[in-house]
Order: C-alpha cells, then structure tokens, then sequence
C-alpha cells in the first residue's frame, strides 16, 4: 500500500502555518483541517496526549487517521505528528476512535475501531468493524502484526458486525486490562460489550453490561466509564435520540448513566440518566484521572446534525472543549471548567448588587474570550420572567442564553447571530426551580460558549461562527432582578 502516513505527515507540516490566526484561543483544534471525536485522552510520560478522529485534507470527515497533540496544562497544545493512517487491509475504510493505556513495560498501547469492507457472494459490499491494537512510545505507534484482535466473532449473538466501535480501554483492580466496545444489539438499538486482556492483544468477550432497549437512542457510540465519588458512571453518546423537551435532544445526543458495578460478574445497574451536555455541541467525550484526583472530561464541540453545513472554514472544521472537572454528587454528574482554566484569566471586572430592569451594557465587559459568571436573583418584592446574557453581539445580531423563570428553563441559542443556514440554532434546558435564582458561568472563546448552570449542575455549549468583531455582551431583564456579574479576560 502507499504510504499514506507519511503522506498525511508531510501535508499536514506543510498546511499547518494556513492555520495560522484562524485558531481559537484555548481550545484544541486539528492541525489542519477536519477533526471529530477525542481519542485515547491519557497522561503518558510526563505529558497530556490528546488523539483525534482527523482527515487532514479538508474541513469535511474523510477517511479517518488519528492526530495527536500533547499538552502540559491541557490548554497550552503542541502537535505530535499523525499517529495512525488508514493504510492496512483491515482498517483502509479508516481508523474509528478509541483509547490508550500503558502497559505493563512501559509501553503505550492504543486500541481503535479498524473499519474495513467485506464482499457478499453477490458482490455486495458491507461495512465491517473490528477492534485493532498499535503499540507506540507517545510519537510513533506500530500496528500489532496480529490485528484484528476482536472481530466478529466475538460480537456475542445478535449483535452487530458493522456497528462494533469505539473501545475504551481502562485498568482492572485484578491487574487485567478491560475494554467497553459499543455494539448495536438484535433490536437495533445500544449495547455496551466488556471484554478482558491480560496483556492487550489476546481478549475474551465477558459479558454485555449494559442495554438501551431503545430508551436512550440507538447505536451506542464513544464509551467512557469510571468510578467516581462512590459510583459507576457510564458515558456514551447515542445516536438517534428522541427528544424529551427539556432533558434530550434529538439526533445524536449525549447521554450520562449513573449506578453501580461490582465488576465482570455483574451487569452495570443504572440509578440515574441525564444528558451530559444539553447545549448543541457536544460529544464523544472521554475523561482522565489526574494526578492529584481529579476527573477531567474533554468532548468534541461539534455535532454532526450540523458540521456538514456550518463549518467556520475552508481549512479546518472540529474544535474540542474545555477540560471540564467533573464530580458525582446526589446520583448527577456536575462539570465545571478544570481550574487550569483560571491561569489565563486577565484583572476581575465586577459589577455587583445591580438593579436591572431592561437592558445593560458596558464597554469593559465586552469580549470574545471570556470566563463570565451572572448571578440574579429576584429583586425585593419583585418578579422577572426572563433573563438573557447577549454574548457576540452587534446590534441585532447575538447569541443569548436565556433563563425563563415560569417553566425554569434555560434556553441556549445563536438563532440571531446573523447566520443564515437553516440549522438546528437552539435548545433548552430544565433547571432546578430556584425561586428566580440562577447562576450562569459562561467561557467563550472565539467561535463557542460553554454554558454552566447552578454550579456545574447542568452544561450546554455551542459553537458560533460569527464575525469576529461581534463581541458585545449585554444583560437583559424583563422586570426588575439583582444581578452580579464577574468578568475576565482569557487569553494564553
Ligand atoms: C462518533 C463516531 C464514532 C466513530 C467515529 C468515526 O462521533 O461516529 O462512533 O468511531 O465517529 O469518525
């Protein structure tokens, strides 16, 4: 076969200074051109690495290779040449997402979704999914000689053979190695399949340890799972969700279940649902331990229902999130930007115990890139309806998060911000009914807002790409509330 590492190597070192000033501030994007999921998010000798689904040649997804950047603060990212190529009989429809562990001698081993096509008697031909292994030293990784190591046959009765993706690879209490594959099971809608390894190449299929039955969506992509504060917490982005107003969207959604697990004898037991991210775009996210204890997610800011028609470039098209801090409190996963965020803010602006009934603005606490906190609550003896935070704002053009007291909604939208595609441009979250009370914190970078609600109890983000010059703020209520509003500046 060709080359097509290197290809995509030297492409990507010659198109990466075309790059140059389209770039958010602080979020991660590809080296040049398309960028999905996270992958393989660890910390291997010394460093952050962060893969991502990457086509290189164009804004649009493509035959997926793995880029790779690595970061020593998880904001501040240097990009490691492309590890990963569509370039062997099993993988040359691309190299799906994945994740990466370090073995026992040090080694670091990645796991991905090897998507190759099989012909039917009839000359038929289908999509075919299977789990493949490359062994690396952080830079450069080695295709095992010996892939696929789970194909199809290992796809327990009636699960499917084309939607077999997304292995996520974490470490056993006994010391073996255990990975969650998303599968679509007989009734076409997700499943979970556990296999175990006591080396990372030869696996056995365990157990299915957790099924949809069509209650959240249809195929199960991007496992992540971990224990965290006393629980099990499965995450996993469904296709094809139904939407319950308030709670989930439709289309492809993000989905959070909560429960316990005793290990590879039991089932996982859920408690709790919720949607991770209740904004437009978000997904696949995948998480870490970090060294001082905390879990860090990091998800793709960018949904699929509107890549196709909504792409800030040309060049590139994909950004990831924020690293949020995540905690399990009360059956609910609670996110909150990770405090290495807090090292790029500029002075602290403050506006507090202010009157607002209509609209306020000021010049100083206007920006692209900013960490806003709004804080409002009912003036004495007073009722508000609405409350709005305008953000990338000029003139009529703005997009808003917007706090209904009634119906305790939040409403996240860019349907103002002058663009002019029919795409999905808002949605709306259920919030707990505080008597008029919110806390809105609010992180924009150039082209998104990452929206936390009530202390990280709820999250929505969203990508804008509007003009750059649009960047007013201003706060707006439709009856009299006291608000404090803490503004800084970020930059690196
Ligand atoms: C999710 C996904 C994964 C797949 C990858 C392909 O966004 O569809 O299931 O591995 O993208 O790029």
């Amino acid at each position: 076969m060709e080359d097509i590492l290197n290809k995509a190597r030297e492409y990507e070192k010659e198109n990466e200074s075309k790059m140059e000033g389209l770039r958010p501030s602080f979020h991660l994007t590809p080296r040049v051109g398309w960028m999905n999921d996270p992958n393989g998010f660890c910390y291997y000798k010394g460093q952050y690495h962060m893969f991502y689904q990457y086509h290189p040649y164009d804004n649009h997804w493509g035959p997926m290779h793995w880029g790779h950047a690595v970061s020593s603060d998880l904001l501040h990212w240097e990009y490691l040449p492309v590890v990963l190529a569509p370039d062997m009989e099993y993988d040359k429809r691309g190299c799906f997402s994945g994740s990466a562990i370090e073995l026992s001698d040090g080694r670091h081993l990645i796991m991905y979704t090897g998507v190759s096509e099989t012909v039917d008697e009839n000359g038929n031909k289908t999509e075919c999914q299977t789990q493949c292994v490359a062994v690396g030293d952080g830079v450069n990784y080695v295709k095992y000689e010996n892939n696929p190591v789970l194909t199809s046959d290992d796809v327990p009765e009636g699960g499917s053979h084309i939607d077999f993706r997304d292995p996520r690879l974490f470490e056993g209490k006994d010391g073996l190695i255990y990975c969650l594959v998303g599968n679509r099971s007989s009734d076409t809608s997700g499943q979970m399949l556990l296999y175990k390894s006591a080396d990372g190449f030869k696996w056995e299929f365990v157990r299915i340890i957790a099924q949809n039955r069509n209650s959240f969506g249809k195929m199960w992509e991007c496992p992540d799972f971990f224990c965290q504060d006393g629980k099990w917490v499965l995450l996993t982005s469904p296709q094809d969700m139904e939407a319950i107003p308030g709670r989930y969207n439709s289309g492809n959604g993000t989905l959070c279940l909560i429960g316990n697990w005793d290990g590879e004898d039991s089932d996982f037991e859920v408690e709790n649902n919720q949607c991770i991210d209740n904004g437009i775009d978000y997904y696949a996210p995948q998480t870490i331990t970090l060294a001082d204890g905390r879990r860090i997610m990091i998800g793709w800011m960018q949904n699929w229902d509107t890549c196709n028609n909504y792409t800030p470039s040309d060049l590139w098209c994909g950004q990831m999130s924020i690293p949020r801090e995540v905690t399990v409190r009360d059956g609910r996963l609670y996110q909150v930007p990770a405090k290495e965020i807090e090292s790029l803010r500029g002075d602290l602006i403050s506006v507090l115990n202010m009157k607002l009934n209509g609209e306020y603005s000021a010049e100083i606490l206007n920006g692209r890139k900013l960490d806003l906190t709004v804080k409002v609550r009912p003036s004495e003896g007073k009722v508000y309806d609405n409350f709005e935070v305008r953000f990338f704002q000029k003139d009529n053009n703005y997009a808003f998060v917007k706090y209904n007291t009634h119906e305790s909604m939040v409403t996240l939208s860019r349907e103002f911000t002058g663009v002019r595609r029919a795409i999905v441009n808002k949605t709306s979250c259920s919030v707990d009914n505080k008597g008029g009370e919110i806390e809105l914190r609010i992180i924009l970078d150039k082209y998104s807002a990452e929206v936390f609600i009530n202390g990280g109890k709820y999250a929505m983000t969203i990508d804008v790409y509007n003009d750059q010059s649009f960047d007013g703020i201003s706060f707006v209520s439709d009856g009299e509330a006291l608000i404090d509003i803490e503004k800084y500046s970020l930059d690196k």
